[in-house]
């Protein structure tokens, strides 16, 4: 589902401009133990220590998941999250805790960034800081702190989205040497009747709908790649054959609530075969709401899924950091 785009061009050399805040030693050097309310300086002309980076595997996953809606509670697309769902996140997308940082300032947990590590490969995700500390340079220390410790692990490459229109951030990421690479829309449907479909449909074992999402080319955004799939629940599938002849596949999540996760391919990459797929799904799930996320601006089914009632909610940007290895 996803376009390939050329790597060339991207693997250049890039050096960060410097912090404003000094670096804390990541590597075996960890700083000490955090108390919830660390002392004040004792006068009120003592310059306050520097704020802190901690490996987050340090903190409960109910800690983690207050410093997160902490940090949230102004963003542009509300998305707060329970610890069930932090824990959930943290494993379908393989946030490596040991390589995820909080930041410490004044002896409070004032900031969060998330490191999915895969080979090959790292995302950053679920970054911020509470709104109050803001600006003063901390953001491009916990930056800093995540891309160094991507490239500790010899990676490649660092992958992340950005809202569009979240300037602050987008800047950074620029800053850091991120380069935009394309836009990734966020859809939902209301139920909705379709027209019937004509072609033929098979529905598929796990192991098939794997082995296809497997099969995708070209470039895939981090929570639709088949490690996001493999270890979630109510994944399944089917293909299509037309009255002409084409296939096409469409693997989903099905969750009580509503369908999601929408990954597909079609033979002729037409909209014609996705509406195909997209009348089968949605006629055998009639009364159900779909969401789906990281559908590439440019993905030629697009048009079949707007054509059947799909909405954009907002978009990304997705950003991708080469290193040299
Ligand atoms: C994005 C965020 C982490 C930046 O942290 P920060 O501590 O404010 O950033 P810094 O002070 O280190 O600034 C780093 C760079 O970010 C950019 N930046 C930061 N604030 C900015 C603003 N208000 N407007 C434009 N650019 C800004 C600048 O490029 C800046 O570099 P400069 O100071 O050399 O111009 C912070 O704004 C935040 O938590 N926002 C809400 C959550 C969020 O948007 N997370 C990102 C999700 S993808």
């Amino acid at each position: 589902m996803n376009q390939e785009i050329p790597y060339s061009g991207l693997f250049k050399d890039f050096t960060p401009e410097p912090v404003k805040l000094p670096l804390p030693k990541l590597n075996g050097h960890l700083p000490p133990p955090v108390e919830e309310e660390a002392a004040a300086p004792m006068h009120a002309d003592e310059p306050a220590a520097p704020a802190e980076l901690v490996p987050a595997d340090q903190f409960t996953v109910e800690e983690l998941t207050d410093a997160y809606n902490e940090t949230r509670l102004d963003y542009m697309v509300p998305m707060p999250m329970n610890a069930a769902r932090l824990q959930e996140y943290i494993n379908l997308y393989q946030i490596d805790l040991s390589n995820s940082l909080v930041v410490i300032d004044e002896g409070k947990k004032v900031g969060l960034g998330m490191l999915g590590v895969r080979p090959g490969r790292s995302w950053i995700t679920r970054l911020g800081l509470v709104a109050s500390t803001r600006g003063k340079g901390i953001g491009s220390l916990l930056m800093n702190g995540l891309v160094g410790n991507s490239e500790n692990l010899g990676l490649e490459q660092t992958i992340l989205e950005v809202i569009k229109g979240n300037e602050p951030a987008h800047k950074m990421f620029k800053k850091f040497g991120f380069e935009e690479q394309r836009e990734l829309l966020i859809l939902r449907r209301a139920p909705a009747e379709v027209p019937k479909p004509t072609s033929e449909v098979t529905w598929l074992e796990l192991d098939e709908c794997l082995h296809l999402l497997k099969s995708r080319q070209g470039m895939i955004a981090w929570t639709n790649q088949t490690e996001s799939l493999e270890h979630a629940k109510g994944v399944t599938g089917f293909k299509v054959t037309t009255q002409d002849g084409k296939t096409g596949w469409l693997v989903f999540q099905r969750t009580l609530f509503n369908l999601s996760r929408l990954m597909f391919d079609t033979q002729d990459k037409s909209a014609a075969t996705m509406r195909e797929l997209l009348y089968h799904l949605h006629s055998h799930y009639p009364t159900v709401d779909t969401y789906t996320e990281n559908v590439p601006a440019d993905d030629p089914h697009l048009q079949a899924m707007l054509d059947v009632g799909y909405l954009e909610t907002f978009s990304r940007i997705e950003m991708h950091r080469p290193y040299k290895v």
